[in-house]
């Protein structure tokens, strides 16, 4: 594949150069917005030479650091080297790179975790300052110098708009069959002028193909040929396995009580192992005609897109394992009518989960006994990604369901905890709770009926009598209330495992 070919506006072939020269138009202390979501679509050669000279500033004792914002998480390219190289000062607005995760939760980087929807409007309304350089991979440039996006579309339009410069590494391994697929749309504003979105089913375009850009500002093309991060997803285990026939019966029992439309409603699946395994599961479940309203296209979407039981997906970036993107580029040609990438404030918007009427399904850390969601923090305190769309998705879902195997770390953590240890989902935004033990209903349900159904269904039979003793303690105790909670112990599960490795009650008791 020939550059020319890739590049096909003749002013902007002559702007082509060296990762590092192009490294060398970012400033210290700049604000870059980068390109990248779940994985993919994240610019693979600029932050690389730009973490070397950071290094470099560094060694020769000159501080150098930078502001990032991106879509979500990228890769090691990204995140991985510019947090290894301690160039990071502020990051927004999900991270799931091991190094910057240390280094936020070490206090080294400065970390904004933000509803993914809403971080376009934030940078619009000019409160986290100036946006100095947009850093964005692109799949190819037309003749025009329209912009062809890459795997995923994120915040670029943004991002685009919104720099003083721009620079682009346009990646020749992203499959060309890519271009058609997005649907970037220019309606969106701020208040008072904002409109409603014309948009009222999954499989609707109401943008253009490919990015407008104001070719003045790019000072910088780079050419690439390197694939997205492509995570493997594992086998799904018993566990996983367990979890998703759970949420598919619910589904049946739900069309079979008229709650539901036979092809179900939108579906939109949160990131990971359990809800590939879910997805996995929809292949041989009695659904067909299924559509997807979601942030991230991942493997069990792709295989249910090529049985034709999912008939659409619409969603603001792929992320697939390696044999996934090699299906995916053999057919991308046939996929482009139903695949639709959109900006991840369009993918994520309220307004649309609600008028669709998504059914939100999404993983958690912790839920407590009133079904409170804790979706980000370790003990509290340690981030482990960020929210990304599960608020989105999750305030405004038709149904709201998380999903959790009911243990971590081999036992010695319960998924289920008299109170959560930090709050990303209140109680009434947690309509459904999975486990491999089985599946809460909490719909209609007050807060001591909620706590019951959890502790009984969902909760891991070595965990149930010490929560049954605390909430029946709480119960009785002299305060009472609505919400039953005993202010003195709350916590008490997760100090003793930060202090014994265990959140096992030593003596059986919850105390
Ligand atoms: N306490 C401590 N650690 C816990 C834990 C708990 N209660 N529950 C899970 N973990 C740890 C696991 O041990 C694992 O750690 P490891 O990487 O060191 O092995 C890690 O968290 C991931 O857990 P895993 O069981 O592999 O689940 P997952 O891949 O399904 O991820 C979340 C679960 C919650 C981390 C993930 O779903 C997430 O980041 N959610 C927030 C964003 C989101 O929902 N996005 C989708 C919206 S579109």
């Amino acid at each position: 594949m020939s550059a020319a070919h890739r590049i096909g506006h003749a002013g902007l072939r002559a702007r082509v150069m060296s990762p590092e020269d192009a490294a060398g138009l970012i400033a210290s202390g700049s604000t870059v917005g980068m390109s990248g979501f779940t994985g993919s679509g994240y610019p693979k050669r600029v932050p690389l030479a730009l973490a070397r000279r950071i290094e470099a500033e560094q060694a020769a004792g000159r501080p150098f650091r930078v502001r990032i914002w991106t879509g979500a998480s990228t890769g090691p390219e990204l995140d991985g080297a510019l947090a290894k190289a301690d160039g990071i000062e502020y990051r927004l607005p999900y991270n799931s790179d091991p190094i910057a995760r240390e280094k936020i939760n070490s206090g080294r980087m400065h970390y904004v975790d933000m509803h993914l929807s809403q971080v376009a409007p934030v940078a619009w309304q000019g409160f986290l300052g100036p946006l100095d350089t947009a850093l964005v991979e692109v799949s190819g440039i037309t003749e025009d110098g329209d912009l062809i996006p890459s795997t995923s579309v994120g915040n670029n339009k943004t991002w685009l708009e919104r720099a003083g410069q721009v620079i682009l590494e346009v990646n020749r391994w992203q499959s060309e069959a890519l271009h058609g697929m997005h649907d970037i749309y220019y309606g969106a504003a701020l208040p008072p002028n904002r409109v409603p979105i014309p948009l009222v089913r999954p499989d609707q375009r109401i943008g253009q193909p490919t990015f407008r850009c104001d070719l003045d500002k790019v000072v910088a093309v780079v050419e690439t040929d390197a694939p997205d991060r492509n995570q493997p997803f594992s086998t799904p285990d018993a566990v996983a396995e367990a979890i998703a026939g759970h949420l598919l019966a619910f589904f049946r029992h739900e069309v079979a009580r008229g709650r539901l439309p036979a092809s179900l409603l939108p579906l939109q699946s949160g990131v990971g192992n359990v809800a590939n395994a879910v997805l996995a599961g929809l292949m041989d479940a009695p659904f067909d005609t299924l559509t997807a309203y979601t942030e991230v296209i991942q493997d069990g979407m792709l295989d249910l897109l090529e049985s034709g039981k999912l008939s659409l997906a619409s969603a603001t970036s792929l992320s697939l394992s390696p044999a996934a993107v090699e299906r995916f580029n053999r057919d991308a040609a046939r996929f482009r009518d139903r695949v639709i990438l959109r900006p991840q404030e369009i993918s994520n918007h309220p307004e649309l989960v609600r008028r669709l009427g998504c059914l939100a399904m999404n993983g958690l850390i912790e839920a407590d006994i009133y079904g409170n969601v804790n979706s980000t923090h370790v003990m509290g305190s340690r981030i482990q990604n960020g929210i990304g769309g599960s608020g989105d998705f999750a305030r405004n879902a038709y149904v709201s369901i998380f999903m959790t195997p009911s243990t971590a770390k081999g036992g010695a953590i319960s998924a289920i905890v008299p109170k959560v240890s930090h709050v990303d989902h209140i109680a009434q935004d947690v309509q459904v709770l999975v486990t491999e033990h089985g599946l809460a209903d909490l719909r209609g349900l007050a807060p001591r009926q909620r706590a019951r159904a959890i502790i009984d269904t969902c909760a891991h039979p070595d965990y149930r009598p010490a929560l049954v003793d605390y909430l029946e303690r709480a119960e009785a105790g002299s305060f009472g209330g609505h919400t039953p909670t005993l202010l003195g112990e709350a916590f008490a599960w997760h100090r003793r495992f930060i202090e014994t490795g265990s959140m096992r009650p030593a003596d059986g008791g919850a105390r």
